[in-house]
């Protein structure tokens, strides 16, 4: 019997070439999980990593409601192009606390992982009212209505509350300050020392230069964090893990 005709009887037996692709796609798989197991951590631990503060990740909800991730992806490849255009690539740890992540699929915009301190806050807050008043050929939709949300922090207790119950590592004193924390980072007249010491780099303003806490506030204070706590100039990526 030729090869060709050992594989026409292959071919021939549905059960035959059932069993042998399964075992075939079985070895495949094993190949890619097994290591897996051996691997003390998949995530490389970096500096400056922390839990988002509660007004950042009340940003990221708004984020993720008005569906800014069907435009912007949050990922930057390590292709020369992209370091380039947006800094250094993304690591696996910038988005460990990300639930969901927020890699996107899409870039009608500009990625967004290293935006944080790219533009001011007013330039921010003029984009969102009208981008086209910033970039006149932008496609990007008004968001101004944020400005008109207030918002006073009553939840957010319990939204970090369920990011601690899918692994993101809030301590007692994060989830008992939430509240506090939250109307904390959004008043530069307050005092903010136990919410930095807790969030350390958080970005203590009024985001949108009114008074109270607009979802815009929060929206901005998420944008001007994102890429901005793993400090690249003392970062070297660690080989022995
Ligand atoms: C329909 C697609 C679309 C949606 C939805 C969208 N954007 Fe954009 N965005 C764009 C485009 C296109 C640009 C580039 C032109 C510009 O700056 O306006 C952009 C630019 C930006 C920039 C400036 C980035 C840079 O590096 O210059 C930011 C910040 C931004 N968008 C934030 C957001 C946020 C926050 C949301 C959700 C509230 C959002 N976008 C929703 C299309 C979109």
């Amino acid at each position: 019997m030729g090869i060709l005709d050992k594989h026409k009887f292959i071919e021939t037996n549905a059960t035959l070439l059932l069993v042998l692709s399964f075992l075939v796609v079985s070895i495949g798989g094993l190949v890619q999980i097994l290591p897996l197991f051996w691997l003390q951590n998949t995530i490389e631990d970096v500096d400056g990593m922390r839990p988002y503060s509660p007004l950042e990740l009340t940003g990221r909800d708004i984020y993720i409601r008005e569906g800014c991730y069907v435009c912007h992806s949050q990922m930057i490849r390590p292709m020369r192009d992209e370091v380039e255009r947006y800094g250094h690539y993304s690591l696996a740890a910038e988005s460990m606390y990300d639930h969901p992540f927020q890699w996107g699929s899409k870039r009608t915009g500009p990625d967004l992982a290293r935006v944080g301190g790219r533009y001011s806050d007013e330039w921010h807050i003029d984009h969102l009212r009208d981008p086209q008043s910033v970039v006149p050929e932008s496609v990007m939709p008004k968001y101004g209505f944020l400005e008109n949300r207030m918002i006073d922090g009553k939840y957010v207790q319990d939204l970090l509350k369920t990011h601690r119950m899918v692994g993101v590592p809030y301590d007692e004193a994060m989830i008992e300050n939430a509240a506090a924390d939250f109307l904390a980072q959004a008043d530069p007249d307050a005092d903010y020392d136990d919410m930095l010491e807790r969030y350390p780099g958080a970005q203590v303003r009024n985001f949108d230069a009114q008074p109270g806490i607009s979802e815009a506030d929060a929206l901005v204070a998420y944008l001007q964090m994102l890429g901005t706590l793993v400090d690249f100039s003392t970062f070297t990526p660690d080989a022995s893990r």
